[in-house]
């Protein structure tokens, strides 16, 4: 596991978006594992930004969302789908074909993760996968448990998941308790895994996922055991590591 400690969170964002154009530019139909929620705002802006100097063609790119919430539509304000247009597909030359997320409005979910698993075989498997990582060591929507969870999957949503992210959410209320998640083992298949955390709430999770022994109950920690896996952190994370 490679350990990069960034001063901040721009610098953090920065050196991450140098490793994902450097993979686009290297292999122009690569596929990319993509992340939501707060921690990869500023690597998106800075892939937009090298896409709009003329840097980056994103044109043969594939990409394959972590996790989508249960219950929403894609043009429901706080899906994931949203998000992922807003922040990324919308200012980029993807297309939209070649973008997957799972549907958490899906009728049958057993069938949708199914679906979406052998979407991602049919694809050859991500490239290089961008993780966020959950104050509760969660990756993707893994949350701690007694094991690790293979494929993807439905899962409940962790008290400590609840309250980092309904502010994201008109009323806590209507925050989703359940979200579709690609597996612990999808996230090991991956060819290379990059994992970004900032600021000192992240601080415990990221030592857990480091220093930690691999365990079920701090998912993160299973990516000592990736071949080749990448941890970009500002100081502020880093800080029980150093
Ligand atoms: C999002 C995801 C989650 C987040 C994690 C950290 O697609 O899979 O694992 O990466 O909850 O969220 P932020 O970045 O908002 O702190």
């Amino acid at each position: 596991m490679r350990i990069v400690v960034a001063k901040d969170y721009d610098q953090m964002s920065r050196m991450a978006a140098i490793v994902v154009a450097s993979r686009v530019i290297l292999q122009p139909d690569c596929v990319l594992g993509l992340a939501t929620g707060q921690t990869p705002l500023g690597l998106y802006r800075n892939l937009v930004e090298f896409y709009r100097h003329g840097d980056l063609d994103f044109s043969r790119v594939t990409t394959f969302n972590l996790d989508e919430y249960v219950g929403l539509a894609p043009d429901h304000p706080c899906s994931y789908h949203r998000y992922m247009e807003d922040n990324l597909f919308s200012h980029v030359n993807i297309p939209r074909e070649n973008c997957h997320i799972p549907r958490g409005d899906a009728e049958d979910l057993e069938e949708e993760c199914r679906r979406y698993e052998e979407a991602i075989c049919a694809a050859g498997g991500v490239d290089l996968q961008i993780l966020g990582l959950g104050v509760d060591g969660h990756i993707g929507f893994n949350e701690p448990d007694v094991k690790f969870e293979g494929s993807t999957h439905v899962v409940r949503l962790a008290q400590s998941t609840l309250e980092a992210n309904s502010r994201f959410f008109p009323s806590p209320e209507q925050m989703p308790r359940f979200a579709i998640s690609m597996g612990i083992k999808t996230i090991m298949r991956a060819r290379r895994v990059l994992l970004l955390a900032s600021g000192e709430e992240k601080a415990r999770a990221v030592r857990g996922a480091v220093l930690g022994e691999v365990t079920p109950d701090l998912p993160a920690s299973i990516l000592q055991l990736h071949p080749n896996a990448t941890i970009i952190v500002d100081e502020k994370a880093a800080s029980l590591i150093r």
